[in-house]
């Protein structure tokens, strides 16, 4: 983990490195980038040399309260319901000082492999842990915890439904309360569809009545029956929400008929819904019980984009009962990705990778940028671009501010 940096005493410069697109030097000093140019072939006194360079990596869909418990009580099975009952059995247990430790372990495992920014969903059944994520996302500001700021958002999320129980809908209110980034939802675990509706509006109105975003779990089934994505495109539009809406999964979209999908796609689009796929729970999650095709679950994203639909790629699960893999190292959702999505094309490996440190910044915020006069925080890896990036999945070299981070 994170607790020291190196300090380039004077200035430092980058030479020939790839960086969107080209081959540029980068000259930095005072912890500002002063200047990017065409790449020299004179040689230099550079204290690197090659690679390529990139803004820092967002998160934009975890579960930081069960991370880390994978193998405390194991998930048999392997599947999502297992991995729900699992939670359930483990959530009673866990105290504050608990849920901080596991959370600030993994959240050192994404600072270390180029991710600054986290939104993490934590189950309103625990108070404790929402107390606990809260807190973390206050100290985490402090660049000493762990060399450099980390900006965590919390989103509060009702596991197990709202109208499942009136307990359930009462913790998920009061989690709100406590100072919550967004509020979510899980429509396809209530009882009908119409109820599943009916909280996707209840999601919204908490939203708004706290000045809140919205990141639900969408459809997270194979059931094509499931269609809350609709929902959320229209509430998002009716409220002018567009923007500060995320819907995370969406993979009973895979299994909806071709023209449905069209349609879902373009209002997406057309409403500033950010859709957030994570395909590494989805892959194995999804699909579970089918024979022979079995469908992999991930949502469309070469869809979406064709309809111009904003896209995220999230990791979801870091050794949680769900999921017992699972790196923090957000090049291997989007290795994942690019496999289970047929996204091998050589432009869509690069925007593949693009998505991790421009699309996933948005629940956030502007993603950040890397231009002369601004904060020389950025990543280096050694590979040469960016699919070489993904083929490798090395981690980077971290810098905040013209310091690179150090273990
Ligand atoms: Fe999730």
């Amino acid at each position: 983990m994170y607790h020291s940096r190196i300090d380039y005493d004077e200035s430092m410069r980058i030479h020939d490195t790839w960086f969107s697109g080209r081959r540029v030097d980068v000259d930095i000093s005072d912890g500002r980038i002063q200047s990017i140019s065409p790449a020299t072939s004179a040689p230099s006194d550079a204290a690197m040399s090659g690679g390529m360079v990139c803004p820092h990596f967002a998160e934009p869909h975890v579960h930081l309260d069960a991370t880390q418990l994978g193998a405390r009580l194991p998930n048999r099975s392997g599947t999502l319901f297992e991995g729900i009952d699992n939670w359930a059995t483990l959530r009673s247990s866990v105290n504050a000082e608990d849920v901080r430790e596991r959370a600030l372990k993994t959240v050192g495992w994404y600072l270390r492999q180029g991710t600054s920014r986290i939104r993490t969903h934590v189950d309103t059944a625990s108070r404790t842990a929402a107390e606990a994520l809260i807190a973390l996302r206050e100290e985490l500001k402090d660049p000493s915890v762990l060399g450099m700021p980390v900006e965590l958002e919390v989103v509060a999320f009702p596991q197990e439904g709202i109208l499942t129980d009136p307990q359930r809908e009462a913790d998920w209110r009061a989690v709100v309360e406590l100072g919550c980034d967004a509020v979510g939802c899980i429509p396809h675990y209530e009882t009908s569809h119409d109820a599943g509706d009916a909280t996707v509006r209840m999601c919204f109105d908490l939203a708004e009545a706290h000045g809140l975003k919205v990141d639900l779990h969408c459809d997270e089934t194979d059931d094509p029956a499931w269609r809350a994505l609709l929902a959320v495109c229209a509430e998002a539009e009716r409220r002018g929400m567009t923007g500060q809406v995320v819907a995370g999964h969406c993979t009973a979209m895979h299994s909806w008929p071709d023209d449905l999908a069209e349609r879902a796609c373009a209002r997406v689009a057309e409403t500033g819904v950010q859709v957030v796929t994570n395909p590494l729970d989805n892959i194995v999650l999804q699909g579970r019980a089918d024979r022979y095709p079995k469908r992999r679950g991930l949502t469309r994203v070469d869809e979406l984009w064709a309809a111009g639909a904003m896209v995220g790629i999230g990791h979801d699960s870091v050794v949680d009962p769900w999921y017992r893999l699972g790196t923090a190292n957000m090049l291997d959702p989007a290795y994942m990705l690019v496999h289970a999505g047929h996204l091998t094309g050589e432009a869509e490996m690069t925007r593949v990778f693009a998505t991790l440190h421009r699309e996933n910044h948005h629940p956030f915020g502007s993603p950040p940028a890397i231009a002369a006069g601004e904060p020389a925080t950025f990543l280096w890896f050694a590979a040469s671009d960016p699919i070489e990036a993904l083929r490798t999945r090395l981690p980077p070299r971290v810098f905040y501010r013209g310091q690179e981070l150090q273990s």
